[in-house]
């Protein structure tokens, strides 16, 4: 099939490149020329595991094609994705400018029956309103249908997300996109992996109810780390102890340092804004965006119980990414957790094995050094804030010769509190006493 994705960010690229390895034909599209030459040139603007391979692979084939031509890629494609950010405005609603300028542009260069497939993160009647406007900007009449297709890809694990998903949620209301959409999502889907059909508004509730579910259930958990603390209780135990009913299950319910990234922090406040466009009142979801932001302020109180007045002293930062496996810094507490730092005058030397250059687009000021121990020389403390695996079984002697104070805040407890002070360390994480 021949397929044209509009926005090449983290979901059009990944979304895109997978496809072209299922032996389809795409082409890839973005305004921003520099990334488009950039690509051309074989440079990935983000670091998705497996992505490079793939990508390479099917460039080279010639079934995966990036341009910045939106007519060519309208004209010749049947299957048009759009794939474009909706980034936050200033009141919490999605900016839907992006989306709505490719809408124009399909219905401008429309030659043949074109199916528009909306996987962008939109509020609900936006599909509604992308055929409004394809029919409104149309130079002839053409026919077209317009689909919801919510993406759940998971940075880090992107590629495996696409090839074995959980579920391929579709918002469709015609028969004919609705075959189109099952030859096409065929050889990922399984009996037991579906491909749901719904209503078009559903599907575009579903994304963000999904999203706005996880969130809440790491608020929840990070509001009862701190119960679990002041009992004396250990909240990994108590995860374990929920996670076992079927009815719960043991995923997201990590207590840590909060939530970051491009969609949690996004998506819930966007549906807090739908709702109370609607007249509706939005306890939940206000109070899980509320309880994430004081979650990431929680961390350097807890470094101030050992270390009061942090003027000149030395900290080291083990991880900025917002979770591991990626170099997104987008929402990512560890910008929250150095700009604390640094209004308590403290000196910071940082390390992460990937998110070391987009932090340094938004933090210049720090010190960025090239392996985790060396951010630890003349330490006076060390945060850990993202759990990537080189973090996991450190060689606790070689810290404590390199640091001058041996204190850790574990943010994310991937440390055993008995054996960190049975070691020497004093040592503090997130909802374990
Ligand atoms: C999320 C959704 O999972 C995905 O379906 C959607 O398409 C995009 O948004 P992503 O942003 O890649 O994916 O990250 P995810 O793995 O969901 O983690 C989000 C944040 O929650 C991270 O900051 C992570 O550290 C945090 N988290 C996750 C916890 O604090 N505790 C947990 O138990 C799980």
């Amino acid at each position: 099939m021949k397929l044209s994705f509009f926005g090449t960010g983290y979901v059009g690229l990944v979304t895109g490149t997978c496809f072209a390895d299922l032996g389809n034909e795409v082409i890839c599209t973005d305004i921003d020329e520099e990334k488009i030459r950039s690509l051309n040139e074989g440079v990935i603007p983000i670091y998705e595991q497996g992505l490079r391979e793939i990508l390479e692979r099917n460039a080279k084939n010639r079934r995966l094609f990036f341009t910045t031509n939106l007519k060519k890629a309208v004209t010749e494609s049947d299957i048009l994705f759009i794939a474009v950010g909706t980034p936050q405005k200033f009141n919490g609603q999605a900016e839907m400018k992006y989306v709505f300028n490719v809408a124009k542009t399909i219905a401008e260069n429309m030659n043949s029956y074109k199916l528009v497939v909306v996987k962008s993160t939109v509020p609900v009647g936006t599909c509604e309103k992308i055929k409004r406007i394809i029919k409104e900007n149309q130079k002839k009449k053409i026919a077209f249908d317009v689909v919801s297709n919510p993406e759940f890809l998971k940075e880090g694990t992107a590629i495996k997300d696409f090839q074995v998903p959980d579920r391929v949620v579709v918002g469709c209301d015609s028969k004919k996109a609705k075959k189109i959409i099952k030859t096409l999502y065929a050889p990922v889907v399984r009996m037991d992996k579906p491909l749901v059909f719904m209503d078009v508004k559903s599907s575009e509730l579903t994304k963000y109810a999904s999203n706005a579910m996880l969130a809440t259930r790491i608020s929840f958990m990070n509001e009862l780390s701190h119960l679990s603390e002041a009992v004396g209780a250990d909240i990994k135990q108590i995860a374990k102890g929920m996670g076992l009913d079927d009815r719960i299950g043991s995923r997201f319910l990590q207590a840590g340092v909060g939530y970051g990234g491009s969609c949690f922090p996004k998506d819930v406040r966007a549906l807090a804004q739908i709702q109370e466009s609607f007249g509706h009142t939005t306890n939940i979801l206000r109070a899980v965006d509320y309880v994430n932001e004081r979650q990431k302020r929680s961390i350097v109180p807890k470094l101030k119980k050992f270390l009061p007045n942090l003027d000149g002293k030395k900290i080291a930062i083990w991880g900025l990414a917002f979770k591991p496996k990626t170099d997104d810094v987008r929402e990512a507490p560890a910008l929250t957790v150095i700009e604390q730092l640094k209004d308590e005058f403290a000196t910071i030397s940082a390390y992460d094995p990937e998110a070391m250059h987009n932090t340094k687009r938004i933090i210049s000021d720090i010190n960025y050094v090239e392996n985790s121990y060396d951010a630890l020389k003349g330490a006076d403390a060390l945060i850990l804030l993202t759990e990537w695996d080189e973090f996991r079984t450190p060689d606790f002697k070689k810290m404590k010769k390199l640091m001058k104070q041996r204190i850790i805040i574990d943010g994310r407890n991937i440390y055993n509190p008995k054996l960190l002070r049975k070691i020497g360390f004093k040592y503090l994480s997130v909802g374990r006493s």
